[in-house]
């Protein structure tokens, strides 16, 4: 279950997902406490604030070791979408990431594979580093199906153009989210060499991709589940709106 030493491994991403929390004098706070305890980590870090405080919290965030990022995007690189924010356009704010298909998106926006693959294309297209959330509910893992989902997901999320530089794979089971549970570290340590297995089947560079880990990750967990084999980060909600846990959980990387 350890990380394979001499190995050669991607750099951990330590992401913190935001969500719908945050004006702009929280989220500058959040944004300057991050920046001002990265110095002497060793992971990336990332933000992700809501769509409303890309442009402040990326003011504060230029020329810190703090990379930025956005929580969706649609697949259009413009035109009659009201309400919605096109790949280009983040990219033109700063941003290097945008989080995809997060399980909140799926169930809540009836957001499909064929949309996130979409979407992914999308966020390629315009330069940026596409984190593609897939995971089980509660009830595909019950019914023994985590393995075939995520896979499936994987297989129909990730559009040609993916490899282990622009893309990032998060896996969060729908049922550790926000929920204070988490997977063992052997049936992360499994899914993840699952995850793996099949990127290898279509990616020649499969072993660049990072598969972040997501799901109540803490400061009091996050030893444990990032020092599993093919466990690349983080991908963090609740614990990333405070500075302390988040810079916590980055400092527990292998
Ligand atoms: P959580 O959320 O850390 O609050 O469980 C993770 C996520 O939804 O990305």
């Amino acid at each position: 279950m350890e990380r394979a030493m001499g190995k050669e491994r991607p750099r951990p991403l330590i992401a913190g997902n935001w969500k719908m929390n945050g004006r702009r004098a929280d989220g500058l706070a959040l944004a300057r406490a991050v920046a001002a305890g990265a110095g002497n980590i060793g992971a990336e870090l990332l933000v992700c604030p809501p769509a409303t405080l890309l442009a402040p919290v990326g003011e504060a965030l230029a020329g810190t070791a703090v990379a930025l990022g956005a929580q969706d995007c649609h697949p259009a690189p413009s035109g009659a979408y009201t309400g919605d924010i096109a790949a280009p356009m983040l990219a033109d704010l700063g941003c290097r990431y945008v989080i995809l298909g997060h399980s909140e998106r799926r169930a809540g926006h009836g957001e499909s594979d064929a949309l996130v693959r979409a979407k992914a294309e999308a966020a390629l297209a315009a330069g940026l580093i596409a984190i593609v959330c897939l995971g089980e509910t509660e009830a595909e893992r019950d019914r023994g199906e985590a393995f075939a989902v995520a896979a499936r997901q994987l297989a129909e999320s990730l559009p040609e153009g993916a490899g282990g530089t622009n893309t990032v794979i998060a896996y969060e089971p729908v049922w550790a989210i926000g929920s204070g549970r988490t997977p063992t570290a052997g049936d992360i340590a499994a899914l993840h060499g699952h995850l793996r297995a099949e990127l290898a089947k279509r990616f020649a560079d499969a072993a660049r991709f990072r598969l972040l880990y997501g799901g109540s990750v803490k400061p009091g967990n996050a030893k444990e589940i990032l020092a599993i084999a093919d466990v690349d980060g983080a991908l963090v909600g609740g614990a990333s709106l405070k500075a302390e846990d988040f810079l916590a959980i980055a400092m527990a990387c292998p």
